[in-house]
């Protein structure tokens, strides 16, 4: 249907019109609903609305008060909108009557100055409140009798378009999956190599920019019961638009028990060259030859030189459960994004395109996912 206004005009001035519409608003009442309705159905592990550790609950509890006030006054204007309307419609016969007029009257000044402050008093102090709690990094420094650190601070360096994150204190990088353990306060450095992106898991807290000219800091915390729940897996997005693959510039979060952690991070530090078959020797030999080591580093220890972490590292790559942070890890998807990554993310800094034979597909592909940490 075309809608134009002088359209619009003519259906609300004729009786047949005003019945038509007042049929289409039925339908439209119904999917308003269902859209309200359906915005409740968040998956658990991506969802801002069904929060899964305290920041985000905290800050899901301010969204739901400045709805509740947001709320109170719409309806107290609406009420007193409407009510002015049929009260003091000009009637019949009242032509001439002129209401009771109540301009400069002290008692609806008061109320109508009273009532505003109290409601921005009501949003303001938890948010003050909250501001400064968010901020409190007092836990980040801390060091214990042994002189190690207390906390688990993460270093998340953001790129076009995949993520870095470093354990500083644990000598560990990796990148695409962010592993945590849940029930305690986890510290985050934020940083991007060449634009601005923004860091942010919907169900757990933030989301904060990651810049390239200074460092932000926040924290977050995973409740094990809501993760556990979650299959132990989040989702995590660049919130901030940094280029054609914004869009797919996603991570995971792997939010796991504190003993489970640990292992992994023993596997990790105690790293062994997996065992490759022919066709991973190989891709082996190739991935050397054709000088992707020379931007994507292979184990995941802190002495990685530094020009390898332009590109992000494989150590874990078989570990992983999706390729580049969006196909799903399978032999078909990893090829095709060897062979053309500029068709899955369009501007990615990976080049060499499309100059591979089919055999040497597979044998770097075959490498790739024989790359694995402690299984
Ligand atoms: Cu990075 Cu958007």
């Amino acid at each position: 249907m075309e809608l134009s206004f002088e359209k619009f005009l003519l259906v609300i001035h004729t009786k047949e019109g005003i019945d038509g519409l007042m049929k289409k608003w039925r339908l439209f009442s119904v999917l308003t609903l269902m859209a309200l309705v359906l915005s409740g159905c968040g998956e658990p592990y991506l969802s801002t609305l069904r929060p899964a550790g305290e920041v985000a609950k905290k800050q899901f509890d301010m969204l739901i008060l400045s709805s509740i006030v947001m709320l109170f006054v719409i309806t107290v204007v609406a009420i007193i909108y409407i009510t002015v309307l049929i009260r003091f419609r000009r009637k019949k016969g009242d032509e001439n009557k002129i209401p009771k007029q109540v301009e400069g009257s002290h008692k609806l000044e008061v109320i109508w100055t009273v009532i505003p402050v109290l409601l921005v008093l009501l949003l303001s102090v938890p948010t003050v409140w909250y501001t400064f709690d968010f901020g409190n990094l007092s836990g980040m420094e801390r060091v214990n009798e042994n002189g190690e650190k207390e906390n688990l601070v993460i270093n998340v360096r953001a790129n076009q378009y995949w993520w870095e994150f470093e354990y500083p204190d644990l000598g560990i990088v990796t990148s695409q999956d962010l592993v945590v353990p849940t029930g305690e306060k986890v510290y985050f450095n934020l940083f991007a190599s060449d634009v601005k992106h923004a860091f942010w898991i919907p169900a757990i807290g933030g989301k904060m920019d990651t810049n390239t000219d200074n460092i932000n800091k926040f924290y977050l915390e995973f409740d094990p019961e809501k993760s556990n729940e979650a299959g132990n897996i989040f989702y995590g997005k660049c919130a901030e638009l940094c280029g054609p693959s914004h869009a797919y510039m996603d991570f995971k979060v792997k939010a796991i028990s504190k003993e489970e952690f640990n292992e992994w991070v023993s596997a990790m530090q105690n790293y062994e060259e997996p065992e490759l078959n022919d066709v991973a020797l190989r891709g082996q030999q190739l991935f050397q030859e054709l000088n992707c080591i020379n931007c994507h580093a292979t184990t995941p220890a802190n002495s990685t030189p530094a020009d390898a972490r332009l590109a992000p590292n494989l150590s874990d790559f078989g570990n992983r459960t999706t390729i580049a942070g969006i196909l799903p890890m399978t032999k078909e998807d990893l090829k095709k994004w060897i062979k053309e990554p500029g068709k899955v993310k369009p501007g990615n800094k990976m080049y060499a395109e499309g100059s591979f034979s089919e055999e040497e597909l597979d044998a770097l592909a075959e490498y790739l996912m024989s790359l694995k940490v402690g299984e």
